[in-house]
C-alpha cells in the first residue's frame, strides 16, 4: 500500500525522497510525489499519477525542488482515481501531508470543514487530514494542532506533515498503518519501511499506535497522543543493504525464489536446538501445547495457503483439529474462540489489517496467540503473546515465494512439537522429522535448478487466458498457491480445485485444450488424482503434470511432466520444493507476457486496509 518517506539534513532532501520511494515501490502504487521546503521557505510541490519514471520526467520539466526538508508518497488509491491532483502530498492553508491508510470519518469532517469555508482539490480522503490540521492550527504551535486533529480521525492512517511556518521540521504520527523513524547522524527520517532508509543509517526507532514525531535539527522528538514528551528505544536493523537489492537478478522475485534453500535453512536453524525444534525460548512450552484443545491459522492470501499447509501437518502429526481462517471474514464472523484456543496469525509484512484485527480479536476472547512472522518490528509481531520471527529476510517483491517456504517450515517444526509434547511421538521421531525437514533446502535446490523446464511450461501457457490447478490434501494446498501466484502476476484467470471437487461442477468448464496444471506429488493418493486427470483428459485438457522424479502416467493421460527430484523426503514436506518450480512457472510466465513480475497491476505488498 502507500509508501511514505520524509527527511531533514544535509543531504539534497529530493534525491533522498525518490531514492527512499524507489526502496518501497515494492509496496504497489499507481502514483507518487514529494514536498521539499525550498531556500525561500516555500514548499515546492511536485506529484504525478503513475510510476517513478513519470516523476522523475516531470521533475525533469518542473525543475527539482532544491531544499533539505520534504516529505514524499507512493499512493495505491482508495478514495479518487489515480490522477494528478489526487496524488500525495496535499497542501491546504498552512500545511501539506502525505497519508498512508484510510480515514473512515472522512465525509462527516468534509462537511464539517467544508462549512468552515474549506475546498477541497481531490477526491481523496487524506486531503481532509491537511484541512482540519490547518483548521486547528494556530499561535504556531503545531503539536496541539496534530493532536486535536487525532482526536477526530477515525480507521487507520501514517502521517508526514509539513507547516509552512517550520521550514525545518518534519512531523509525522501513526495509527493502524506503519511508521519506521530513521535516526542518522546530523540527518533522521521517516519512512513506511526500513530498506528506504538502510543506505544512510541502520538505526531506527519504531513509532507506535498514537505516538508523534517531530524531526528538526536538534534530532527525533516523540510524544504521546496528548502532546507529552516519551522516551523512545532507538533499534539496529539486522538487514543489510545488500539483502534489499536485486543483486544482478532481473528481478526481487527471481532473487527471492533463488534465496529459498538458505532462507529455509536459516530459519529452521533459529528453531532447532540439539536437533529438535525448541519453542521454550519464545514461551511455548510443552505443558503450555498440552493443555490446547484447537488451533486457528488466521492470515490472509498467501500465507493463509501456507496456514493450510500447516493444518494438513498438524492434525496428521499431533492430532489437534485445526481450522484455517481468512482473516477478513475470521474478524467478522463472531467466531467461537477463547480460552484453551491456540490462534496462528501468520503474515509476512506483519501489518496485514485483517490479520491484525484477528490477533486483537483472539486475545480479547482469552486464547492464546502465536505470530509466525517475517517483519521483526511489525505491529502483529509486537502484539501476539509469542512470535516466531522468519528469516527470510526483506521480500521486496509484491508476490509472496520466500516467506511461504519459511513459513511452512516454521509450521512443520510447530507440528513435531505438538506431535511430541501430546505424547503421539517419542523423541526418536521427533529427531527423525526434523532432519527430514533438514533435507529439503537441498531438494528446494534441486526444484529451483529445474528453471529451464518450469520456463519451457511458462512459454506452453503464452496463449492461455484461463486454466486450472488441481491436487488432493498437501498437492491441493499447493495447487491454491500455484493458482495464486499464477493469477497475480500474469493476470491469466486460474482457479485452483481439490482434485476430487471437480466434478461437482466446474468440470463444464473444461474443453478442449484449456491446461490442468495437476500437482501430483502424494504417493499415498496417487491414483485417485490420475483418476481425476484421466476426466479432464478425457474432456480435452491439455495436462501439466507436477510429479516425483519416475512417477509413470498410462498412455497419454499427460501433455507435459515436470518431474522434481525430492530426494528420499517424505511427502508431508514436498511442498517446500514444488512450490519453488510453481513459483518459476509463474514467474517466466509473467516475463513472457512482458509484465514487471516484482509490480502486479492494481496489488500492494502490505495490505493495511481492511
Ligand atoms: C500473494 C501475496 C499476498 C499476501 C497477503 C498477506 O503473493 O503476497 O496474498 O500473502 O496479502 O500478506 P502478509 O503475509 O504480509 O500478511
Amino acid at each position: 500500500m502507500c509508501g511514505i518517506v520524509g527527511y531533514l539534513g544535509r543531504r539534497d532532501c529530493t534525491d533522498v525522497l525518490m531514492d527512499g520511494l524507489e526502496k518501497l515501490e515494492y509496496r504497489g502504487y499507481d502514483s507518487a510525489g514529494i514536498a521539499v521546503f525550498e531556500e525561500n521557505n516555500s514548499i515546492k510541490t511536485v506529484k504525478t499519477r503513475g510510476k517513478l519514471t513519470a516523476m522523475k520526467e516531470k521533475l525533469t520539466v518542473e525543475g527539482k525542488p532544491l531544499g533539505h526538508c520534504g516529505i514524499g508518497h507512493t499512493r495505491w488509491a482508495t478514495h479518487g482515481e489515480p490522477s494528478d491532483v489526487n496524488s500525495h502530498p496535499h497542501s491546504n492553508g498552512r500545511v501539506t501531508i502525505v497519508h498512508n491508510g484510510i480515514i473512515e470519518n472522512y465525509a462527516e469532517l468534509k462537511e464539517f470543514l467544508t462549512d468552515k469555508g474549506y475546498k477541497f482539490l481531490s477526491q481523496t480522503d487524506s486531503e481532509v487530514v491537511a484541512c482540519l490540521l490547518d483548521y486547528y492550527y494556530s499561535e504556531r504551535n503545531p503539536l496541539r494542532a496534530i493532536t486535536e486533529t487525532l482526536k477526530e480521525l477515525r480507521g487507520s492512517y501514517a502521517l508526514g506533515i509539513l507547516f509552512k511556518d517550520f521550514p525545518d521540521r518534519v512531523y509525522a504520527a501513526r495509527r493502524g498503518s506503519p511508521l519506521i523513524v530513521g535516526v542518522g547522524e546530523d540527518e533522521s527520517f521517516i519512512e513506511s519501511d526500513i530498506p528506504a532508509f538502510l543506505k544512510y543509517t541502520k538505526n531506527y526507532a519504531i513509532l507506535e499506535d498514537d505516538e508523534i514525531v517531530c524531526l528538526d535539527n536538534n534530532g527525533e522528538h516523540f510524544f504521546d497522543v496528548h502532546g507529552t514528551p516519551i522516551q523512545k528505544e532507538i533499534q539496529t536493523a539486522e538487514w543489510d543493504v545488500e539483502q534489499a537489492q536485486k543483486c544482478g537478478y532481473p528481478h526481487f522475485m527471481l532473487k527471492e525464489i533463488h534465496e529459498q534453500p538458505e532462507v529455509v535453512k536459516k530459519t529452521i536453524d533459529s528453531i532447532v536446538k540439539d536437533g529438535v525444534p525448541d519453542f521454550s525460548g519464545i514461551g511455548l512450552t510443552d505443558d503450555m501445547i498440552r493443555g490446547f484443545h484447537r488451533v486457528f491459522i488466521v492470515a490472509c492470501g498467501t500465507a493463509m495457503h501456507a496456514g493450510i499447509v500447516g493444518r494438513y501437518a498438524i492434525e496428521k502429526l499431533a492430532r489437534l483439529p485445526v481450522t484455517v481462517e481468512i482473516a477478513s471474514e475470521f474478524r467478522y464472523m463472531d467466531p467461537i474462540v477463547g480460552e484453551g484456543d491456540l490462534v496462528i496469525v501468520v503474515s509476512q509484512s506483519g501489518e496485514t489489517a485483517d490479520t491484525k484485527a484477528g490477533l486483537e480479536l483472539a486475545k480479547t476472547r482469552g486464547a492464546k496467540t502465536l505470530a509466525i512472522v517475517n517483519v521483526k518490528y511489525s505491529a502483529i509481531a509486537r502484539e501476539a503473546d509469542m512470535c516466531i520471527n522468519t528469516l527470510a529476510g526483506p521480500e521486496i517483491a509484491v508476490a509472496s515465494t520466500k516467506a511461504y517456504s519459511v513459513q511452512i517450515a516454521s509450521l512443520y517444526l510447530l507440528a513435531f512439537r505438538f506431535a511430541y509434547a501430546r505424547g503421539i511421538i517419542l523423541e526418536d521421531e521427533l529427531k527423525r522429522l526434523t532432519a527430514q525437514l533438514y533435507k529439503t533446502p537441498k531438494a528446494i535446490q534441486d526444484a529451483i535448478d529445474q528453471s529451464s523446464q518450469c520456463q519451457f511450461i511458462a512459454s506452453q501457457l503464452i496463449n492461455t487466458e484461463t486454466l486450472f490447478f488441481i491436487g488432493r490434501g498437501f498437492d491441493y494446498a499447493l495447487s491454491l498457491e500455484g493458482s495464486l501466484k499464477l493469477k497475480e502476476i500474469t493476470y491469466i484467470h486460474s482457479e485452483a480445485y481439490a482434485a476430487g471437487e471437480l466434478k461437482h461442477g466446474t468440470i463444464s468448464l473444461i474443453e478442449q485444450n484449456i491446461p490442468v496444471i495437476t500437482v501430483a506429488t502424494q504417493k499415498h493418493i496417487l491414483e485417485k488424482t490420475i483418476s481425476n486427470m484421466e476426466e479432464v483428459k478425457a474432456r480435452g485438457a491439455y495436462i501439466i503434470a507436477l510429479c516425483r522424479k519416475g512417477t509413470a502416467f498410462a498412455g497419454k493421460t499427460v501433455d507435459l511432466k515436470l518431474e522434481l527430484d525430492f530426494g528420499d523426503i517424505d511427502d508431508m514436506f514436498v511442498p517446500l520444493p514444488t512450490v519453488c518450480a510453481l513459483q518459476l512457472i509463474a514467474y517466466y510466465s509473467s516475463v513472457l507476457r512482458g509484465n514487471d513480475p516484482d509490480k502486479p497491476r492494481n496489488l500492494a505488498k502490505s495490505v493495511t486496509t481492511e
